[in-house]
């Protein structure tokens, strides 16, 4: 509050330029994707964390009472980014299995040997709560720093009822988005996927389901079936939670006919995504996420990201910040991914991982635009035109993280 009472205020003035998806419908998809209203010399008005409104210069009136003034000259603004799909709750690290995959040995191959995930799953167990919610500040904070203002985490580096409740609280604590990624891998001490999934739907959803927001499953060879995925999702959606899945990321196992049929919010990967697949999903209302830093990291293919936009799919970025296939906050590096590799313009880009991303969390309409009454998250960084997001390759590019109008974070 101001010293008058009212809301505070902050104008940013005179920046360079300002970019925003245009229009207000949320998701878009095919042409409206790439439609980006970009402002010369703008301004940018919040009142008690809501942007109260955008314009250039010339048509700024003047401001009575009390306003906090950000000088935006050399910068350019963009919504606050919206992660929709991270890992951002675990402990430890891989980076001695990051090593030996630079030598030669596969992502599949390590978790067959009980590293990859489970290596994880055993750090992050023997964490406790309160390093766990340390660790899920600081990867807040790396993500602040590239310009996320909203991030989705997962637990799913748990697996047995404490380590999985306590992520979600960790991911909420921290201002995240938490989804119950329960059935991420099969831990040790259960002799199947359905034995756990047994476990995990009597002992930890009923919890999980007051914590978190969706579900997420990984289906795949070696972790779980799409009969199984349905009977975790079922139970998930019976429980309120939205749906999520990990699916085509190795193998088209059926995930996205799956998705489709339950109607998840989305499906995330899809790096091995056939025609077929990209079909479907333009007719349906699923989201693709799509993940492209995952696939660099591993040294995959990419998904088909230019055909599910040209055939009208939903489609999001992110970065699926974890610490084996992706250890990445970025999404300004995920948008030069999705330029240079997917094929999307960094208009297209921009709306995926702002308005599309926002709809994946259920956050459509009050975040990722810069337009009235969308909340004050803004990132400025310094550049002459806004497309240096996606241009200007592994960039440190963000000068300044605004979160609700300066009244919660300032970067
Ligand atoms: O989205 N594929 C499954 N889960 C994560 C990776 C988790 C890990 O390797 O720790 C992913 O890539
Ligand atoms: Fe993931």
């Amino acid at each position: 509050m101001s010293a008058e009472g009212g809301p505070r205020r902050l104008l940013v003035r005179e920046l360079a330029q300002l970019a925003t998806p245009a229009g207000s419908d949320a998701p878009l998809r095919g042409a409206a994707l790439g439609r980006v209203d970009a402002l010369e010399n703008a301004f940018i008005l919040c009142e008690g964390g809501v942007i109260a409104a955008v314009g250039r210069m010339r048509d700024l009136h003047p401001i009575d009472g009390e306003v906090v003034e950000l000088d935006g000259r050399g910068l350019c603004a963009v919504p606050g980014l919206v992660d929709c799909h991270t890992h951002a709750c675990f402990a430890g690290d891989r980076v001695e299995e990051f090593a030996l995959r630079a030598g030669g040995a596969t992502y599949e191959e390590l978790h067959a040997r009980g590293g990859g995930i489970m290596s994880t799953v055993r750090a992050t167990r023997s964490a406790g709560a309160a390093e766990l919610a340390e660790a899920v500040r600081r990867h807040r904070e790396w993500m602040l720093r590239a310009g996320t203002t909203t991030f989705e985490g997962k637990s799913g580096y748990g697996l047995d009822r404490e380590t999985e409740l306590a992520s979600l609280r960790a991911v909420r604590e921290a201002g995240g988005v938490p989804t119950w990624l329960g059935a991420h891998a099969v831990p040790p001490e259960f002799g199947d996927p359905d034995a756990y999934l047994d476990f995990a739907l009597r002992e930890v959803l009923p919890e999980a389901a007051k914590l978190a927001e969706a579900a997420d499953v990984f289906v795949e060879r070696g972790a779980f079936n799409p009969t199984q995925a349905r009977r975790y999702l079922e139970a998930c959606r019976a429980a309120g939670l939205a749906l999520r899945l990990h699916g085509d990321q190795f193998t088209e196992l059926g995930a996205v006919e799956l998705a489709i049929e339950l109607g998840a919010r989305s499906v995330d990967h899809l790096e091995a995504t056939g025609d077929r697949g990209v079909r479907l999903l333009a007719e349906s209302s699923v989201a693709a996420v799509l993940l492209p830093a995952s696939a660099l990291f591993l040294g995959r293919s990419m998904p088909p990201g230019r055909a599910l936009v040209d055939a009208g799919a939903t489609v999001a970025l992110a970065t699926d910040f974890n610490p084996g296939s992706a250890f990445c906050e970025s999404l300004p590096l995920v948008c030069s991914l999705a330029a240079t590799q997917l094929k999307l313009s960094p208009e297209e880009a921009l709306s995926a991982c702002t308005v599309n991303a926002a709809h994946v969390v259920g956050r459509a309409g009050s975040i990722g635009r810069l337009a009235p009454g969308y909340a004050a998250d803004l990132v400025l960084f310094e550049a002459p035109d806004w497309r240096y997001l996606a241009y200007h390759l592994g960039g440190a590019l963000v000068a300044r993280t605004v979160v609700a109008g300066g009244l919660a974070e300032l970067v």
